[in-house]
C-alpha cells in the first residue's frame, strides 16, 4: 500500500502523543523564535497535524487556527480541542499551497512545523503565506535538516561504537519517500537544499531573520544518542517585506 499523510495520520498522533522526543524538541526550537506571550494574536499554523503546535501558541494566549491537507489528521487535531489553553483553537482542511479557508491579511503570525517539507510547491505555499499575513507579519518554520536527513540517510556504526550519518543526495531535489514502515517519510516529502528554502524565502518577499540549527537537547540526546552531534532540525524565521 502508498501511505500518504491521512493514511498513517493515527499512526502519527499516536507517535506525537507517546511523548516522542523528537516531536517535543522540534516544538521548543520552533517556540523558541515565538513571543512567551501571544496574548490576542492571531496564528495560523500549517500543516498542524494532530495539533502539537497548534495548542502550544494557544497555551501562550494566541488565537489559533491549524489548517492541514489530511482530513484524519484534522480530525484528530480537533478531538482534543482546547483542552487547557489560554487562548483558542480551531482547525480545517486546507491546502497549505493555497490557504483557501483563510482570508487576505488576517493573521500576524504563521507556523510550520515539519510540514515545508511535505508541501509540492514550495512558491505556493510561500505565496499562500504572505497573502494572509499582515504587513510586517512573521513566518517560523522547520523542516528536517535538509543536509543531514537528506533523501535515504542511513547511520553506519564506526569503529569505537558510535554512530555516523551516511549522507548523500543533496543535489536531488524533490519527491521521495521512505521504505522503512516504521519512518515518518513513508508518507512521501520533498527534499529541497537550504539555499532553496532561503531563495524561495527572499524571491517571495521575506525578509530572513534568523536561520538556525540546534543541537540536540538533553532529553532528545538521551533518548537517541546517536543524534547528539549533529542538528536534525532547520529553523527559518522569516518577516513579510
Ligand atoms: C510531519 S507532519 C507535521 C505535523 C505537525 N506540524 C507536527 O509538528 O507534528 C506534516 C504535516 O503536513 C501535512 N501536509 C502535507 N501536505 C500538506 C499541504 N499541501 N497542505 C497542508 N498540510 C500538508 C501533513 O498532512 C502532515 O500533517
Amino acid at each position: 500500500m502508498t501511505e500518504s499523510w491521512d493514511t498513517i495520520a493515527d499512526w502519527y498522533t499516536d507517535l506525537v502523543r507517546a511523548d516522542s522526543a523528537m516531536h517535543e524538541f522540534n516544538r521548543e526550537i520552533l517556540l523558541e523564535h515565538l513571543p512567551e506571550d501571544l496574548s490576542g494574536q492571531r496564528v495560523l499554523d500549517l500543516g498542524c497535524g494532530e495539533g502539537i503546535i497548534t495548542r502550544a501558541v494557544a497555551a501562550r494566549g494566541a488565537v489559533a487556527v491549524g489548517i492541514d491537507a489530511s482530513p484524519r489528521m484534522v480530525e484528530n487535531a480537533e478531538a482534543v480541542g482546547a483542552a487547557g489553553v489560554r487562548g483558542s483553537v480551531r482547525y480545517s482542511v486546507d491546502d497549505g499551497c493555497v490557504l483557501g479557508t483563510v482570508a487576505t491579511g488576517s493573521v500576524d503570525w504563521v507556523t510550520a512545523g515539519l510540514s515545508l517539507n511535505n508541501v509540492p510547491d514550495l512558491d505556493a505555499a510561500l505565496g499562500a503565506v504572505r497573502r494572509v499575513l499582515v504587513a510586517r507579519g512573521v513566518l517560523v518554520f522547520t523542516v528536517p535538516h535538509p543536509c543531514f536527513e537528506a533523501p535515504h540517510a542511513s547511520w553506519l556504526r564506526d569503529e569505537g561504537g558510535g554512530a555516523r550519518r551516511v549522507v548523500g543526495g543533496y543535489f536531488a531535489e524533490g519527491f521521495w519517500r521512505s521504505e522503512d514502515p516504521g519512518s515518518v517519510r513513508r508518507a512521501g516529502n520533498h527534499h529541497r537544499m537550504i539555499s532553496t528554502y532561503v531563495g524561495a524565502m527572499v524571491g517571495g518577499g521575506f525578509e530572513v531573520e534568523a536561520v538556525a540549527e540546534p543541537a540536540p537537547g538533553v532529553r532528545l540526546a538521551a533518548d537517541q544518542p546517536r543524534r547528539a552531534e549533529l542538528p536534525p532540525f532547520l529553523v527559518v524565521r522569516a518577516r513579510r517585506g
